[in-house]
């Protein structure tokens, strides 16, 4: 059930710092370990510096020892079914698998759930770096 998930990450949102955009975010990762790891974007008065939700809490699930994303929930409070922006596609893909699902959220609940790959087909991937 994502429902766990949905719950994590609206409280995450609770904790954005978006006071630019005016655009709070929140999400939630489920890892490998059974954990649940959360995130709110953060934003930075130099505009491009600051970064997103699924961003923090991919930065959490890491410091905290979780290798592998199994199922990540994403909130907007002003857009139902936000979808992770394409860095964040990016992100999500390095420690997920094609199958990691991706729940979207609106105030109620998952309302929509898309696979990593439906995200981000092709995604890049090499072994010929380092
Ligand atoms: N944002 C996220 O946190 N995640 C996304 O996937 C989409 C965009 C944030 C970044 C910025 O702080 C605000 O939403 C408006 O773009």
């Amino acid at each position: 059930m994502a429902h766990d998930l949905f719950e994590a990450a609206r409280g995450a949102m609770a904790k954005a710092h978006a006071p630019y955009s005016k655009f709070p975010v929140g999400a939630a990762i489920r890892a490998d370990d059974g954990r649940i790891y959360a995130g709110a974007n953060i934003e930075v008065i130099a505009f491009p510096e600051g970064w997103c939700a699924e961003t923090t809490a991919i930065g959490h699930m890491v410091m905290a020892g979780g290798t592998k994303i199994r199922e990540v929930a994403v909130i907007a409070e002003k857009l139902a079914r936000c979808s992770p922006c394409g860095g964040c596609r990016q992100r999500l893909a390095e420690f997920g698998t094609a199958e990691t699902k991706v729940h979207l959220c609106d105030e109620t609940g998952v309302v929509e759930t898309v696979t990593l790959s439906e995200l981000l087909p092709k995604a890049f991937e090499t072994e010929v770096i380092g």
